[in-house]
């Protein structure tokens, strides 16, 4: 199986990782997840802003929303919908650590790869995923995540991005 990501110590964690690591962790605790008692939280990086997010459940399941949608509407709603560069994973189930990390689910992966996309990082938009207690970490980028992503690209191609005018069929 392919490798994916590397495998970093806390202590080698750059400033900016441990900012976005705490602040996912914390913001676990801000989840609303009676049904599951997974409780995640997230953090963005963006322009210099940490944007924290938690997964918020409903009674009517499939209108729930998992913490790294939160966390990027978030930003969005900030105005930084365009400077999203990393983002931080950390969860528990009900009272206990995770002994795995915690990794983007698919339709996360596909949302942070438009984000990535606004934002100019592209495959390269780092994610941090940890145990609870920051015993394992990988970072990897969302290019490893979700190759051959379908996104805006597909929709607009390149050499029409900038056309938007309307065209007036002329009457005579
Ligand atoms: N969940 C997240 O918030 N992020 C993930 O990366 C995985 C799953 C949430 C969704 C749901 O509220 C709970 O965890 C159990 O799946």
């Amino acid at each position: 199986m392919k490798k994916i990501g590397r495998k970093v110590p806390f202590e080698e964690l750059s400033e900016q990782e441990r900012k976005l690591l705490r602040a996912a962790k914390k913001t676990m605790e801000n989840a609303h997840c009676p049904y599951s008692g997974f409780h995640v939280g997230a953090a963005v990086s963006a322009n210099g802003k940490v944007v924290p997010g938690a997964n918020v459940e409903n009674a009517a399941y499939p209108e729930s929303c998992c913490a790294e949608r939160t966390a990027l509407f978030g930003a969005n709603t900030l105005g930084c919908g365009d400077c999203c560069t990393a983002i931080a994973v950390v969860a528990r189930s009900r009272d206990s650590p995770t002994t795995e990390i915690t990794a983007p689910c698919g339709s996360c992966r596909q949302v942070i790869h438009e984000f990535a996309q606004r934002s100019g990082v592209d495959e390269e938009f780092k994610v941090i995923m940890a145990t609870t207690n920051f015993d394992k970490i990988v970072i990897t980028k969302i290019g490893d995540l979700l190759p051959l992503a379908f996104g805006p690209k597909n929709l607009i191609p390149e050499e029409r991005k900038n056309e938007n005018r309307i065209e007036i069929p002329s009457i005579s």
